[in-house]
């Protein structure tokens, strides 16, 4: 989503610092200008060295995160509206983690390629212990877009055993599965990419099954709607060897419906086509179950999931049964980090936490919260905030322009800028969509406190 005319965002720590309103409160303080005049030293330093990309969130440099608040080094902190990129469920550099990370270092294996340690063993059977239990295998990778990377390509020799011609892969509009060149070919969002010369013919996409603000599970008639689409696809599902799909779509926190969902697998099961669950953003607690695919009562072929595996440093895996998961032979496709010592460590004691303090029923209870408070907003300002969507803490209001009435991502650029002027990080996302989803160990008071001063902050980009 980088066409020049729909782009929003920019590097705009380059700006003047501004005044801000002080702000003192049991979880958030403001008590600088910002950007903090002092800091422009550093932010300057990094757009010199740093490629654009990688240079667009609001202009504050984190000095340090603990549980769900991110701290500055002039005296400013943040409720944290992001866990980075959706990413530490068990919250910021939690204490058992740190723990086990340091006491892993001491053993001095910090590197081990292929070669068998036990703590690899262990994770491996720690997420089959999670897994469903039809799944057995684990494969091991460093980043989601390579975890999505190999689950394209073990599909596809999975297909081509069953019928030479059975390679042809379906996908969502605007879902994202990832930046490497397979998984970025399967997101939603390839159009208007010049350097994708040779765009991967055999990948479908069919339209999102996106719920209207007054569609429920029950009409309009999903079965009947994945039926149309699928029938429009202009392969034969004999062709087709995997359907990839986001279990809910990020950007917008968008759930699938449930008959949808189940159709599509129904659909799978028929023509022996894989379904591919990306949770990559939605697993580990995240939305109130282990995966949030268990929302639809379906089941997975192969499920990619990264991020929130560890709460803190990359890892990411496909699971699967040993059907898909030993088509490789042996040696044919490694890579040098993948399950990296202390990324395991890490993970095991990331979900030790997350059992033992209850954190998949706090992201169900806390998200309920949110969508709460944050539909009081909503009926606040109706013409500003269309819809409030989400499931457990992966929430989202999609902005809207109070005149024209369509999707606003510069409304949604302010309104993020203006969120962490009053205290509440939240992070840019190219889309008419601010998101929400804080660490599942927030505390009920932070969460109402924060999305009050995202209201507040509406109310000043309202007003100015
Ligand atoms: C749903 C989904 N799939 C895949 C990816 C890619 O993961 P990574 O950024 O770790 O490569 C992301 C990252 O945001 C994601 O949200």
């Amino acid at each position: 989503m980088h066409d020049p005319a729909t782009h929003v965002l920019s590097n705009s720590f380059l700006d003047d610092p501004q005044p801000t309103q002080r702000i003192e409160t049991r979880y958030r303080r403001i008590v600088t200008p910002l950007p903090v005049p002092e800091s422009l030293a550093i932010l300057r330093r990094g757009a010199a060295v740093l490629p654009q990309v990688n240079c667009y969130q609001p202009p504050v440099v984190w000095d340090r995160a603990e549980g769900f608040q991110v701290f500055d080094a002039w005296g400013n902190c943040w409720i944290d509206f992001t866990s980075t990129a959706v990413l530490a469920n068990a919250g910021h550099g939690h204490p058992k983690i740190r723990q086990a990370i340091i006491q892993h270092a001491h053993t001095g294996l910090l590197a081990q390629f292929s070669f068998a340690s036990e703590i690899r063993i262990q994770m491996a059977e720690k997420l089959l212990e999670l897994a469903p239990p039809h799944m057995d295998k684990v494969y091991f990778w460093t980043t989601g877009s390579e975890a999505i990377e190999s689950a394209f390509r073990m599909a596809r020799i999975y297909g081509m055993r069953q019928h030479p011609e059975k390679y042809h892969l379906i996908s969502f509009t605007d879902d994202y599965h990832g930046c490497t060149l397979g998984a970025h070919q399967l997101s939603g969002m390839t159009a208007g990419k010049p350097w994708l010369t040779h765009p991967d013919a055999a990948i479908h996409r069919l339209p999102f099954p996106w719920m209207g603000p007054s569609d429920t599970d029950g009409a309009p008639d999903w079965e009947a709607i994945f039926a149309a689409d699928i029938a429009r696809c202009p392969v034969l599902p004999e062709q087709i060897a995997a359907v990839f799909i986001e279990t809910m779509q990020g950007w917008g926190a968008l759930p699938l419906p449930s008959p949808y969902v189940r159709a599509l697998r129904k659909w799978a099961d028929h023509h022996h086509v894989l379904l591919i669950f990306d949770e990559i953003q939605t697993g580990f607690g995240r939305t109130g179950y282990w995966f949030a695919h268990q929302h639809y009562d379906v089941r997975a072929d192969l499920v990619c999931v990264g991020k929130g595996i560890s709460s803190t440093l990359p890892l990411a895996a496909v699971l699967g049964p040993t059907e898909v998961l030993d088509l490789l032979p042996p040696g044919e496709v490694t890579t040098t980090h993948a399950a990296h010592p202390l990324a395991c460590t890490a993970a095991l004691a990331n979900i030790e936490v997350i059992q033992q303090e209850g954190l998949l029923d706090a992201a169900d209870r806390l998200g309920r919260i949110i969508r709460q408070e944050l539909q009081h907003l909503q009926a606040r300002w109706p013409d500003h905030i269309s819809r409030v969507t989400g499931l457990g803490l992966l929430n989202a209001i999609h902005l809207s322009h109070p005149v024209t009435h369509r999707p606003d991502p510069r409304l949604a650029r302010d309104l993020t800028n203006a969120g962490v002027r009053r205290g509440v990080m939240l992070f840019q996302v190219n889309r008419p969509t601010v998101k929400i989803c804080p660490p599942l160990v927030i505390p009920e008071d932070a969460v109402r406190e924060g999305v009050a001063a995202l209201g507040e902050a509406l109310e000043d980009v309202v007003s100015s």
